[in-house]
């Protein structure tokens, strides 16, 4: 199964994964802001965006998702590349370096956690999937845009808000279906934080609740080349909500990793 994918620019490959329950066009920004320097893949995971699922959505997984990016990679002739993702396309990040690691020349690990669900977390994805089946993704996009984004952004940002909604509606209720399985069942990546040898930025939106700075700190912490940058006013999709200081985020550690 081929990914559909958005492939500008010419240099490194940097590789953005996306988030849930989002896809590839949430990177629009990042991608106008890196192409005239770097070759900027954005991948629709599967199901989402333009691209096809499977036909059992029960039979995604995170693991999967990795090595679809890698098929991805050999289809474009792509040998390594930087490979980041925010929140799910971080957990597809981290599964990425676990199976393809000789791929990897640098991670960015936006908004995510290397550990697994919480008990909570994964009963609430079953819940969602219920909801979805009974009343279409409707209410869950709803409740997402009010937990994803920062209280400022829902207040001052119509425009972003309406932004988040309408990438979350793009997709069909079997690619939310499918990912939440994925989440759920996804390996924790805790132990590969310590070993992790390649330039890491970890970035964070200072009131994500999701992901909180706290995790993210951690994260950073035990990376041994780890650098954490925390937007102030962004919530959990940060490169939405603060796009200028994503962006100058991204472009210094960017041109930092390569020069070095
Ligand atoms: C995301 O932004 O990808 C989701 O919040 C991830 C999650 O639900 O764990």
């Amino acid at each position: 199964m081929t990914l559909h994918c958005r492939d500008e620019g010419a240099g490194e490959a940097v590789v953005l994964l996306h988030a849930f329950p989002l896809h590839s066009g949430m990177w629009d920004d990042q991608v106008a802001a890196l192409r005239a320097r770097y070759r900027v893949i954005t991948p629709d995971l599967p199901g989402f965006g333009k691209s096809d699922g499977p036909d059992d959505p029960t039979a995604c997984s995170i693991d999967g998702f990795a090595d679809g990016v890698a098929d991805l990679l050999d289809e474009l002739g792509i040998d390594r590349a930087v490979v980041g993702g925010l929140s799910m396309g971080g957990y597809t990040t981290f599964s990425f370096l676990r199976r393809h690691r000789h791929r990897v020349n640098a991670l960015i690990l936006a908004d995510t956690r290397a550990a697994a669900d919480s008990p909570e977390v994964a009963a609430r994805r079953v819940a969602q999937q219920e909801q979805i089946a009974a009343e279409g993704a409707g209410p869950v996009i709803d409740a997402m845009v009010t937990t994803l984004l920062s209280e400022g952004t829902r207040t001052n940002r119509p425009d972003i808000v309406e932004r988040a909604r309408s990438l979350m509606s793009d997709n069909s209720p079997a690619a939310l279906v499918g990912a939440l399985d994925a989440m759920r069942h996804r390996a924790d990546a805790t132990d590969l934080l310590a070993g992790i040898d390649v330039p890491t930025l970890v970035v964070v939106g200072a009131e994500d609740a999701p992901s909180p700075p706290t995790v993210a700190a951690e994260m950073a912490e035990t990376i041994p080349d780890g650098r954490l940058v925390q937007l102030r006013g962004a919530g959990h999709l940060s490169n939405l909500e603060e796009p200028e200081f994503f962006n100058r985020a991204l472009t210094r550690f960017l041109d930092w990793q390569r020069a070095s």
